[in-house]
């Protein structure tokens, strides 16, 4: 399958933020216990800037955000629903579901960030299932969802691939990071006829 971690496709690179110790941890994440409560601003604000601004986020645009960045970005509007992973009472991570405004045309993409502690743990697997689960039941009218990731985030490639997401395409050099090296972009997307099949 393409986007596996360990596919000849990709190169086995070291991923920052996700360490051989990471790798090595017990899948302990059981989906019973873990919740999705909706962002709500101006309520989660604080926690909100908490949350990104204490971590790095090394295969994002800004690695590092500062508080002015996290009030500028869209948690909860026509367009976006966001959503904190929630397990045993702790913030696993955050979900942000875009361009949800012309779900009908269009394929709405996400931004999933799991606090560097809690990853390989399998909450990025559970989380990108959940978004299925969540968006194709609730819209009968999307046809697809979408997933672009830098092309050394093996982590994001296999689980959007372990997630029934299928690999469409690498734009070359598409991807700036903060130091104006280049990357390219994997496209990934899943129809709703993968995710039925998926869950047969
Ligand atoms: C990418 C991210 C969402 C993945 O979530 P996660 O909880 O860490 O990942 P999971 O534990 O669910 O699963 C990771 C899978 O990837 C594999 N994998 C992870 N990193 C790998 C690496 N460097 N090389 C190889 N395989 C890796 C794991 O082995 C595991 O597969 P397995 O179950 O078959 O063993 C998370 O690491 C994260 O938030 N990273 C920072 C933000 C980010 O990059 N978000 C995506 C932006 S597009």
């Amino acid at each position: 399958m393409i986007g596996r971690p360990d596919s000849p496709l990709l190169p086995q690179v070291a991923v920052e933020g996700f360490d051989d110790a990471a790798r090595q941890k017990p899948p302990i994440v059981s989906s019973v216990t873990i919740e999705h409560v909706r962002v709500e601003i101006p309520r989660d604000e604080h926690a909100l800037v908490e949350f990104l601004c204490s971590d790095v986020w090394p295969f994002h645009g800004h690695r590092q955000l500062v508080a002015a960045e996290v009030h500028e970005m869209d948690f909860a509007s026509p367009n976006v629903l966001s959503f904190w992973i929630i397990d045993a009472g702790q913030t696993i991570g955050l979900i942000r579901l875009l361009d949800l405004g012309d779900i009908g045309e269009g394929a709405p993409q996400f931004d999933l960030r799991i606090a560097s502690r809690h990853r390989g743990c399998g909450y990025g697997k559970d989380a990108v299932r959940w978004i299925a689960v969540h968006l194709f039941p609730r819209y009968p009218q999307l046809h697809r969802i979408e997933a672009n990731t830098r092309d050394d985030n093996a982590a994001m490639q296999a689980v959007l691939s372990q997630a029934g997401f299928t690999c469409e395409g690498r734009l070359r050099q598409s991807w700036r990071d903060d130091e104006g090296h280049w990357f390219d972009t994997m496209i990934y997307g899943i129809l709703r006829s993968d995710w039925i099949r998926c869950r047969s």
